[in-house]
């Protein structure tokens, strides 16, 4: 297993170029099971979650070439069982449900296990699949799903924790197949949510609302292929604003979406730093003067939860207490004991991290846990004394392309140990 050694104690300056969003691309290639016809992918980033997705899509029959970022896939005859081997390494496995449920009316899917961020349930989904006319049975640790027909249904997806973002995308995948009007209410407003609905629409689908919570799609006969260019990848962008905050003079990341980054760029400014942007590109740095933060994780437009082991990670190196909570994923919280490893000063109790910052951080072995818990140690080693070693980095990798070679771009001093 590879590791990562960050030497610490460096200020980063300079440019890093941010890619496609990781989470827009899983369902939008998901999504092209939909048509018989080519879709052409652009923007894909390069990462093992990703590589996952492509598997499954060439072991249910689809034709897949990929080069530089492009992904074209022609799914012309497909089989609608998906192979556990390859679907319990990624829990996204489960946007394929949807398409294959609305095209071919049939699917079966292993239930996706435990998850290191706690229970990850899928009942909202198949609450969804059920409103819409399909048989739901679990048997054997599969999810199995059948149809004669689907019918346009009225929906609400808003569970204890929120909307469920994967589970919106998963049944307006469906619907768009169904016959007549299917409204989903508490849709999760994720600007992925958006991008999914854009390409379905590029591909002959009608839904209006994305970006809202409520949704609605017109069933039509047969979708086509179509074209896409994927999203910026919002908490890529996220995670190297933090970067500039935690270790840098100045860092500017380009080709990403400001808009997208709303709630990140306040908590940034609420704790002291300078940030200004263009249309596409946000520039941070420091002025000296750092606040101890309040927040509290929430469905888009709040602060993301994928955003939350990578504030932490900062807060623990600035002057002041500071109070994360954590309402969408109440269990997420396993980088606290590995960023305590490093002489962090944080009490957890229930889904509350209360974070008292300390001068400096020093170098530790740490245990990478889940893939934004990994990038919060990378993060809490730049400024730290010493070197930080990171074990089990294919975390990182399912998420981050090439995190160590961009932060070396950025004056970092990170190694790679291959085993
Ligand atoms: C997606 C993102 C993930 C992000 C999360 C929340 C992808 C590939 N992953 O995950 O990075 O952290 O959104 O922004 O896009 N829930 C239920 N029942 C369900 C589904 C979800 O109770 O059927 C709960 C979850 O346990 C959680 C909350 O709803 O508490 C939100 O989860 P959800 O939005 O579904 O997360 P994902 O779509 O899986």
């Amino acid at each position: 297993m590879d590791k990562i050694l960050v030497h610490g104690g460096v200020r980063l300056d300079g440019e890093v170029r941010i890619g496609g969003s990781k989470n827009s691309a899983l369902p939008i290639l998901a999504a092209t099971l939909l048509t018989k016809e080519k879709c052409v992918i652009d923007r894909i980033p390069d990462l093992s979650d990703i590589h996952y997705m492509l598997t499954i899509l060439g072991r249910l029959g689809c034709e897949v070439e990929r080069a530089s970022g492009v992904v074209q896939i022609r799914a012309e005859k497909i089989l609608t069982e998906a192979p556990y081997d390859i679907v319990r390494k990624m829990r996204a496995s489960v946007c394929v449900l949807g398409p294959l449920l609305g095209r071919e009316k049939a699917a079966k899917v292993s239930l996706p296990g435990g998850c290191v961020i706690g229970d990850r349930p899928i009942d909202l989904h198949l609450k969804g699949f059920e409103a819409l006319g399909a048989k739901v049975t679990v048997k054997g640790g599969d999810i199995i799903l059948e149809a004669t027909q689907l019918k346009g249904t009225r929906i609400n997806l808003r569970g204890r924790n929120g909307p469920t973002v994967l589970g919106t995308g998963n049944i307006m995948m469906a619907a768009v197949l169904a016959d007549g009007t299917t409204d989903i209410e508490g849709a999760a407003e994720e600007p992925e949510v958006i991008d999914l609905a854009n390409f379905l629409t590029a591909m002959g689908a009608r839904i209006s609302g994305a970006g809202t919570q409520h949704i609605q799609i017109e069933g039509v006969d047969e979708l086509h292929g179509a074209n896409h260019t994927v999203i910026p990848d919002r908490i890529e962008a996220g995670t190297f604003l933090v970067a500039g905050a935690i270790a840098g003079n100045q860092v500017t990341i380009t080709r990403c979406e400001p808009k997208h980054l709303g709630s990140v760029i306040e908590a940034l400014k609420n704790a002291g730093f300078e940030l200004s942007h263009t249309t596409d590109t946000v520039t941070i740095s420091p002025n000296g003067f750092r606040r101890p933060l309040h927040i509290e994780t929430l469905p888009y437009p709040g602060f993301p939860t994928d955003m939350q082991a990578q504030f932490c990670a900062m807060l623990a190196t600035m002057n002041g207490t500071s109070v994360v909570t954590e309402t969408v994923f109440p269990h997420r919280f396993m980088h606290v004991s590995e960023l305590k490893r490093m002489g962090a000063v944080i009490d957890l109790s229930a889904h509350r991290a209360t974070i008292h910052g300390v001068e400096r951080l020093s170098g530790a072995p740490v245990m990478a846990s889940d893939l934004r818990a990994s990038a919060a140690l990378v993060l809490a080693a730049l400024p730290a004394d010493g070197i930080t070693e990171i074990n089990r980095v294919y975390h990182i990798d399912r998420g981050y392309e090439a995190i160590d070679e961009k932060l070396n771009s950025l004056g970092a001093h990170i190694e790679r140990v291959k085993s």
